[in-house]
């Protein structure tokens, strides 16, 4: 059975997982790399990094997953859905290497990318973009691939397995959260805390059988 798994969204401890305005000089706006810092250090993101306790979660992003989705505010800054050329952030070879769905209220035909990658447009509601997912990902898990917006209404549909959050010991005090309406998660998941040296604690939810 398929799953639906979100692995390294990275939090503040306010629960921001991307600072604000988002523009194309400063995706994550005031946030900056802050919310990433303890990824960039690991051999999940480069050569030579830690191996230690981030990189064990890190690496997890990619093991069984047969597709992605994400929402239109990961695929590009504010106003790419008007600029025909926008192949999103990734250059030529994005680091998805699957079949990936971008749900969008401006949908555009398939943009095949090199390395296995190919953006699919979707304007759909998050059951019938997880089935469109499931049904490319060949029974392979699907990986909800952010930002918060998305990630909070897969979870509010009830359509999450498997929820990898790494809260940051930053405060960002605006932004988009993660938590809003969110009230009870610990009820309908198993919640396990892991503080790594780094500073960071990789937060897992899991869904308890019903
Ligand atoms: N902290 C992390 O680990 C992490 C991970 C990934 C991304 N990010 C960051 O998070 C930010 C993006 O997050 P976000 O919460 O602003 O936005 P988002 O979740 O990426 O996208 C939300 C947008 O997607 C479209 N959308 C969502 N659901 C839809 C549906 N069912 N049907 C059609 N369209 C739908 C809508 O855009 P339209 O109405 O405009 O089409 C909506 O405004 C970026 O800064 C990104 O870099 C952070």
């Amino acid at each position: 059975m398929s799953r639906t798994r979100v692995h390294n969204l990275s939090i503040s401890l306010d629960g921001f997982a991307t600072g604000e305005p988002q523009s194309a000089e400063a995706p994550f706006g005031h946030a900056g790399e802050r919310l990433h810092q303890w990824m960039f250090a690991t051999r999940f993101w480069a050569e030579g990094g830690t191996a230690g306790i981030d990189d064990a979660f890190a690496v997890r992003h990619s093991d069984g997953i047969g597709a992605e989705i994400m929402g239109a505010n990961k695929f590009g800054p504010p106003g790419w859905p008007d600029d025909p050329d926008w192949k999103g952030w990734w250059g030529p070879n994005p680091p998805f290497h699957t079949p990936t769905f971008v749900l969008t209220h401006h949908p555009r035909p398939p943009i095949e990318m090199d390395g296995g990658t190919t953006f699919h447009f979707l304007d759909a509601t998050p059951d019938e973009a997880l089935a469109t997912a499931a049904e490319a990902a060949g029974g392979r898990d699907v990986r909800i691939g952010g930002g918060a917006t998305v990630v909070r209404d897969f979870v509010t549909a009830g359509l999450v397995d498997h929820l990898h959050l790494v809260q940051v010991p930053i405060v960002l005090g605006r932004g988009v959260r993660v938590w809003d309406g969110l009230e009870g998660l610990e009820e309908t998941y198993a919640v396990e805390a892991v503080s790594s040296p780094s500073g960071v604690t990789h937060l897992t939810f899991d869904k308890r059988a019903s």
